[in-house]
């Protein structure tokens, strides 16, 4: 059972203020990435591992949802952004590794080849893909394999959100393991797949909510 908490007026204030900019960044995720989010890839998405513990589906979650949320912070140092770029890019930064093991012969070609496949399946979803987009999932595996460093602010954003994600996928997986709650990655899964398929993207792909209620009580 939680304690008693009395929450003071600040940390009402950042509290209202986390939750109301989950909303915004669950807003954009929604406005600029219906195509995305309505496609069979996507769906297909949340049932391919990735990272050993998460599936492409929930990384990808991930890495729009933090990519978004670097972007608010530049905003108010008043860089120029373009989100909804950033969010059809982050979206499908990863989507060339749907059905990696029969496209790819080996670990290495799979990491090398992605990017331009991911490229190739954003095209065929996204009727008109925004060439900064392409940009950003070209260029997303940078400085690993033999990628071209991202040339806009946008493909770096989405660049370093991805390595943060993987390095949490993989950690997280790590803690799982350690205390033996194999169900906590199924459970999440299965909330993140059913958000997707009531067509609501969910900023919760970030955390769980008792993952959230530790990390407010910690600040
Ligand atoms: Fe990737
Ligand atoms: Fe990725």
């Amino acid at each position: 059972m939680r304690l008693p908490y009395y929450e003071s007026t600040i940390h009402r204030q950042i509290r209202e203020k986390r939750e109301d900019r989950k909303e915004r960044i669950k807003s954009d995720l929604q406005e600029y990435g219906k195509e995305v989010l309505a496609s069979d890839e996507m769906k297909q998405a949340f049932d391919q591992t990735h990272h050993q513990w998460a599936t492409v589906g929930e990384h990808t979650f991930r890495v729009a949802f933090s990519s978004v949320m670097i972007c608010y912070a530049l905003r108010k140092m008043n860089i120029k952004v373009n989100i909804p770029a950033v969010v059809i890019g982050a979206l499908c930064h990863d989507l060339g590794m749907l059905g990696r093991s029969d496209k790819y012969s080996s670990d290495k070609e799979a990491v090398l080849e992605h990017p331009k496949e991911s490229v190739a399946v954003a095209k065929e979803i996204v009727d008109e893909l925004p060439e900064k987009a392409e940009e950003i999932i070209e260029r997303h595996m940078w400085p690993l394999g033999d990628s071209k460093a991202p040339n806009s602010i946008e493909g770096a954003v989405v660049s370093v959100a991805d390595k943060y994600s993987a390095v949490k996928d993989v950690v997280r997986g790590s803690e799982v393991k350690k205390t033996g709650v194999r169900n906590y990655v199924k459970g999440e899964r299965d909330r993140i797949k059913k958000a997707i398929q009531k067509g609501i993207a969910t900023g919760g792909a970030e955390k769980t909510g008792k993952e959230n209620e530790n990390e407010d009580q910690k600040h």
